[in-house]
């Protein structure tokens, strides 16, 4: 029986997710490093893991039924329960589109990629985690889906621009709220966290975005909430954003 909280990141092979599960791996959890591309995972979880502690590579691509669900039965196998789930997969940001003339295709797709994946990823891990007595849900959402947003990224802020991307955000943040609201007696908390502008990219700080283990602590912040910590809100660095 593993002692150690169980943690599961999606989309954790680069970016913000590999950087949370860095962070949560150092604070004693038992990191399953996911991602679509399993030989990616497995790299990822090899640098992760050290002499103390062993980081588990998962497949799980959000957009699929089957992988939520195999991935899903894996866990219960080698692990027997879930603490936390970070919904962290997700993209899209699409600076280059505008409201009016956007694919319908890539709206479909990027809503499939920040909303619906993860609400797969809830529905099916939710057994799991109702098996932990202290378990917590993240959603990584964006202030870019947010009515107001101090940074110049929300939904008044950028005129028609990112709008698959902002409103699937809005979405998600929406679905946050709604879980809380249904799992309210369930000792589960689920918040929504922006993680702010991150350099998740090549010249990333150059541009004035933040480095990635500032970006990930923001979501550490909310896997890690005691049993008195809020849900169904939405935070950035451990503040309620108003959205
Ligand atoms: N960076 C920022 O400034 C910022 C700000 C606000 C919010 N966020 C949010 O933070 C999260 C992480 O962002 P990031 O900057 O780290 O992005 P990133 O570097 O582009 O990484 C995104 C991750 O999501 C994975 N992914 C995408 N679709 C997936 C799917 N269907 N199934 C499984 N994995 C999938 C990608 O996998 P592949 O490698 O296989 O493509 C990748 O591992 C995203 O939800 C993003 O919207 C980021």
């Amino acid at each position: 029986m593993n002692t150690n909280p169980i943690a599961l990141v999606t989309g954790a092979n680069r970016g913000l997710g590999l950087e949370v599960c860095r962070q949560l791996a150092m604070h004693g959890y038992t990191v399953i490093l996911s991602g679509r591309d399993f030989e990616k995972v497995t790299q990822a979880a090899q640098e992760l893991s050290s002499a103390t502690q062993t980081v588990h590579p998962l497949a799980l691509e959000t957009g699929s039924h089957d992988s939520v669900m195999e991935a899903a039965e894996t866990i219960a196998r080698k692990f027997g329960r879930l603490d936390v789930l970070v919904n962290n997969a997700g993209g899209n940001f699409d600076t280059d589109s505008l409201t009016t003339t956007v694919a319908m295709d890539y709206v479909r797709e990027t809503l499939e990629m920040n909303l619906i994946g993860a609400w797969r990823v809830i529905q099916a891990m939710l057994p799991l985690l109702r098996k932990s007595s202290h378990a917590r849900i993240v959603n990584v959402s964006s202030g870019a889906g947010a009515f107001e947003s101090e940074i110049g990224f929300g939904l008044t802020k950028m005129g028609g621009a990112a709008p698959a991307y902002s409103i699937s955000k809005t979405a998600l943040t929406a679905l946050t709220v709604k879980l809380a609201s249904e799992l309210k007696d369930s000792g589960i908390l689920i918040n929504a966290v922006c993680p702010g502008w991150t350099a998740t990219y090549p010249g990333g700080e150059a541009q004035g975005a933040r480095p990635v283990a500032e970006g990930a602590a923001s979501i550490v912040w909310a896997a890690m909430l005691p049993g008195d910590g809020p849900s169904g809100g939405f935070f950035r660095d451990g503040e309620k954003l108003s959205w």
